[in-house]
C-alpha cells in the first residue's frame, strides 16, 4: 500500500508517496537522492546507515519512513553549516585521516554526533565505572564502547577514536571547569 508522507530532512521538507514498507534508508537514498547514509548490512548490524532522528542516532535501515514524519532527520549531508564550514567531527576525521574507503564514515560521523550528546546528557555505557555520575569522561574505552555499533571494514579505528576524542575534549573541559564553580555555589 502506498501512502503520501512528509519527511523533514536537513531543514528541508519533502512530500513523497511511498510503499508503507519502505525503510527510512531507502526513502533517503532512493527517493530523496541523499546517498550519504550507506546500506551496509541492511540488518542493523553495521551502523553504515546511521542518521539522527531528533538528535538521537538510529539505524535507518531498521526504521520505517512512514513512522518518522514528525521527526527532524539529519543525515551526513546536513552536518556541515555550509560548504566552507564542516562540522568539527568532519574536520577532525580529515585531520586524523580517520577513514580509508570512506564507506562507513557518514554513519560514524552521525553516530559520533549522537554519542557526544548522550555522554553530555550523562548516559552511562557498559564500561562506565560510575553509573550515577553526572559527568562522563570520554576516554578511549568509552569511545570504543559507545561507537561499537559502527563497524569499519578498513579498520580505521585507530584514527577514528582520536578524531572523536579531539572533539569531545573541549566540551569536556568546559564541563570540568563548570562543575567546581557549580559545587562552590551550592
Ligand atoms: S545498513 Fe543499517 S546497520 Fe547496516
Ligand atoms: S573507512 Fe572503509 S569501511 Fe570504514
Amino acid at each position: 500500500m502506498d501512502l503520501e508522507i512528509t519527511l523533514r530532512v536537513n531543514g528541508a521538507t519533502y512530500q513523497l508517496s511511498v510503499d508503507t514498507r519502505t525503510t527510512l534508508l531507502d526513502a533517503l537514498r532512493e527517493r530523496l537522492g541523499l546517498t550519504g547514509a550507506k546500506k551496509g548490512c541492511d540488518h542493523g548490524q553495521c551502523g553504515a546507515c546511521t542518521v539522527l532522528l531528533d538528535g538521537r542516532r538510529v539505524n535507518s535501515c531498521l526504521a520505517l519512513a512512514v513512522a518518522h514524519q514528525d521527526a527532524q532527520i539529519v543525515t551526513v549531508e546536513g552536518l556541515a553549516t555550509d560548504a566552507d564550514h564542516l562540522h568539527p567531527l568532519q574536520q577532525s576525521f580529515i585531520d586524523h585521516d580517520a577513514f580509508q574507503c570512506g564507506y562507513c564514515t557518514p554513519g560514524q560521523l552521525c553516530s559520533a554526533v549522537g554519542m557526544l550528546r548522550e555522554a553530555e546528557d550523562g548516559w552511562p555505557s557498559t564500561v562506565s565505572a560510575d553509573l550515577t555520575a553526572s559527568h562522563i569522561t570520554l576516554d578511549d574505552d568509552e569511545i570504543r564502547e559507545r561507537m561499537s555499533g559502527n563497524l569499519c571494514r578498513c579498520a580505521a579505528y585507530a584514527n577514528i577514536v582520536p578524531a572523536i576524542k579531539d572533539v569531545a575534549k573541549p566540551a569536556q573541559e568546559v564541563l570540568e571547569t563548570q562543575q567546581p564553580e557549580q559545587e562552590a555555589r551550592r
